[in-house]
């Protein structure tokens, strides 16, 4: 691997990191303004800490997606200058973000809450990042597997999404108050369908590589989802823009698509369970259960979902703490387990001594069951508050919110030991990284049957007949 894709992921793990640490202090935050206040307010805290949980899950992904793309296409590595210069460029944007947030020089919207001329330099790297990842696409075999049109879409997508999401730039949209938050929230929830593309396309790529088969990633049923998960990032966006008025057939249709999404992942993973032995389950097995994990989380998730979208129970519920159980649940349970799955394939924390696998092992069983007492107690935050607020018309705020208060202490607490448990495996992870020879990357593209490098498959391009081969890693 090169040293600068090598430092990608850690920068990514090092987000990660970030996002456990400043989402564990504004927790507190938020239980303890009179002293946070002083020095870190929670206002500063929350876009720390989203922020950096996008940076990890959106530099995650597409340090993947450079990692694999070797493989998965008929090329060493296309355009290795551009590719450094998305990583250094997005790297160093992201720490300049940083240095506003410390000084509290905000500007942005949701999320993306730094000062808007980030947001070009934001922009300028996304398109080398574009230009390194589809010159390598032009290389693609005939017709590819569905994680390549997923990470095609995906990283397609999040332009676009982003510029749709900056487009409160131009006078027009911030003339109405109801039309910029619209775009705002729309696109927004479309960008979680473009991650989405680029993460599902990576846990299907090491399905495929883990199981052997690559047909799970062929035939008519995968494709059929790949639609639907296009037609989830192109419409389930109606569910985040529920507050503003509009036609509630909208709001029905987009939430009963946006359920969807989850189905198609929790299929897939079906399907790659029933097609993998053994054996090879073994050979993967951390990585294997950080798979499975995210299955779990997308079953409890879409639950949650559905509880949330029953009209009686929304009424409760909106606005409350249950939408934050909502976005951590997908946004830790589904995104960030496979994330660290797919890491864990590329550094082959199977293969690390029986020390660092047991570390591994402690950080998973934390992290898995302190991430369950957190996003029950938000949960019970949620409705408690709902309860409260709705049906016993509680007005005063102080006495409304004095249950939810002790509720939020477990779920503080809870979320110090996953920030431990989490902690432990990233650290693991970053060694392992770290004692990676330059190596690492040919020989494992060599071993997932990159064509450039095998002289017997090499011919077989030439004449456009390859088979699709998938050599047991
Ligand atoms: C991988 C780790 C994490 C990720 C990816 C993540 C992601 C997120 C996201 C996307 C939001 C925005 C939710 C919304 O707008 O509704 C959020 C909010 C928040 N998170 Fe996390 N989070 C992580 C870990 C944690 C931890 C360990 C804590 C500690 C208790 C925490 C505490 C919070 C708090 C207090 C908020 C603000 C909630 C509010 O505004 O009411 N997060 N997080």
């Amino acid at each position: 691997m090169s040293k600068s894709l090598q430092l990608y992921f850690a920068f990514s793990l090092a987000m990660l990191l970030l996002a456990l640490f400043f989402g564990a202090v504004a927790a507190f935050a938020f239980l303890y303004p009179e002293f946070y206040n002083k020095y870190l307010p929670f206002y500063q805290l929350r876009p720390m800490h989203v922020s950096s949980a996008l940076f990890w899950i959106i530099s995650g992904a597409t340090a993947g997606i450079l990692f694999y793309k070797k493989a998965a296409f008929d090329t060493t590595n296309s355009q290795p200058r551009v590719e450094k210069t998305f990583i250094y460029l997005w790297m160093g944007t992201v720490v300049v973000v940083f240095i506003f947030y410390a000084f509290k020089k905000f500007g942005g919207r949701e999320y993306w809450e730094f000062p808007p001329f980030l947001g070009l330099a934001i922009l300028a790297a996304w398109l080398f990042l574009m230009y390194s990842y589809y010159t390598s696409w032009t290389k693609r075999k005939k017709k590819p597997p569905l994680y390549v049109w997923m990470w095609s879409t995906g990283i397609l997508f999040f332009l676009i999404t982003f510029i749709e999401q900056n487009l409160y730039q131009l006078t027009w949209f911030r003339q109405s108050f109801l039309r910029e938050i619209t775009v705002q929230w729309k696109s927004n929830g479309a960008m979680v369908g473009a991650w989405n593309q680029m993460i599902y396309g990576t846990s299907l790529y090491i399905m495929v590589k883990m199981s052997g088969d690559e047909q799970i990633a062929r035939g008519r049923k995968t494709y059929f989802f790949y639609f639907l998960g296009l037609t989830n990032l192109m419409f389930n966006w109606g569910h985040h823009i529920y507050n503003v008025p509009g036609a509630s057939w909208i709001r029905h249709v987009s939430y009963a698509i946006s359920m969807t999404e989850w189905l198609i992942l929790i299929s897939i993973i079906q399907g790659f369970k029933a097609k993998l032995t053994e054996q090879r389950k073994y050979r993967h097995l951390l990585s294997y259960r950080f798979l499975i994990a995210s299955e779990y989380w997308i079953l409890l998730n879409l639950l949650l979902a559905l509880f949330m979208s029953i009209p009686a129970v929304n009424r409760y519920t909106h606005g409350t703490h249950i939408t934050v159980a909502h976005a951590m649940g997908a946004t830790i349970g589904i995104n960030t387990m496979i994330l660290l799955a797919s890491i864990g394939y590329i550094i082959k924390i199977d293969r690390l001594n029986v020390a660092r696998k047991k570390y591994i092992t402690i950080g998973f069983i934390t992290s898995q069951a302190s991430l369950l007492v957190f996003w029950l107690s938000l949960i019970t935050a949620g409705i408690l508050k709902g309860y409260r607020d709705v049906a016993l018309h509680i007005t005063p705020f102080q006495e409304m919110m004095r249950p939810v208060i002790s509720v939020l202490h477990v779920f503080a607490i809870a979320g110090v030991v996953l920030f431990a448990g989490m902690a432990l495996i990233v650290f693991n992870y970053i060694k392992a990284l770290a004692q990676m020879k330059p190596t690492h990357e040919k020989r494992f593209a060599k071993n997932e049957g990159l064509i450039g490098l095998n002289p017997i498959l090499n011919n077989s391009s030439k004449t456009g007949n390859v088979k699709p081969i998938v050599k047991p890693t």
